[in-house]
């Protein structure tokens, strides 16, 4: 059972999936099954779909945000979305770091740090992602590498901003490939990850700050992941695109924090 505090938080990352319609379908579906939620839930959905999805989850426990944003607020960037933007259109949330961006697009460090620092600054909470290759951690150098990543990105936010990030820890060869970490590997590298936001803030902002995993979380073993004492939620993929894994997932969230919050 995990004792934690913290309440936890299930996000969906929907990556580059469902249109306006589909998403509206899929959160009016998902809305009654976790309805009585006692953790946060989350979908991060495409640009496109913002609309339709905070329409759909008006009046609900569901929460909606993206996937990036820019640094900048306005200007001559063809095809980017500022995180004020996002805020104006009535998103919560914003996804940084994924690692499919930052292999894929190009990002770094340091622009993760910025998409960051203007998320934070646009009033949005900020869900940054870190984890290793599968080389890194065959070199046993996982704690280095999700160290640096969140060091970097933290960097200029303030123990009071911390508030409003979500660190996510997805493991890179866990994501989108059915592997995934062991309970025991998530909650390690959650624990590194806390320990260095105790050098870094202290360890009450340390003991506040939600950590979650990702990696091929899915209904079968959302339960054993979330009872890790320093995983204190998901950020879903795959199986936050049908409404019943989701829900499940939402569930086990529930039955993970129940005994520490009675
Ligand atoms: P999967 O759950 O599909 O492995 O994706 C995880 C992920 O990348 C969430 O951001």
């Amino acid at each position: 059972m995990n004792q934690s505090p913290r309440t936890p938080v299930i996000a969906g990352n929907w990556k580059m999936n469902l249109n306006p319609g589909e998403a509206a379908a899929l959160i009016r579906e998902t809305k009654p099954l976790v309805a009585d939620a006692g953790c946060g839930v989350v979908f991060c959905v495409p640009f496109v779909d913002l609309h339709a999805a905070l329409e759909a989850a008006r009046g609900s426990n569901i929460k909606i945000g993206a996937q990036n944003c820019h640094w900048e607020e306005k200007g001559a960037f063809t095809g980017e979305i500022s995180a004020r933007m996002l805020r104006d259109i009535g998103a919560e949330y914003v996804i940084t770091g994924h690692s499919e961006r930052r292999a894929l697009f190009g990002d770094t460090n340091e622009t993760v740090a910025r998409r960051s620092r203007a998320a934070l600054d646009a009033g949005l909470t900020v869900i940054l992602c870190v984890g290793e290759y599968l080389e890194q951690r065959q070199q046993d150098i996982t704690l280095e590498v999700v160290r640096t990543q969140t060091k970097i990105a933290l960097a200029g936010i303030s123990a009071a901003e911390l508030a409003r990030v979500i660190i996510a820890y997805e493991p890179v060869w866990a994501i989108g490939t059915g592997l995934t970490a062991t309970a025991e590997q998530a909650n390690e590298v959650s624990r590194g990850i806390r320990g260095l936001l105790g050098e870094l803030y202290g360890q009450a902002s340390a003991d506040g700050a939600v950590i979650q995993y990702g990696g091929s979380m899915n209904a079968a073993n959302a339960a054993s992941l979330l009872a890790q004492p320093e995983v204190d939620g998901g950020l879903i993929g795959g199986a936050s695109l049908k409404a019943a894994d989701f829900a499940a997932i939402v569930a086990a969230a529930d039955a993970s924090g129940t005994a520490s919050r009675a």
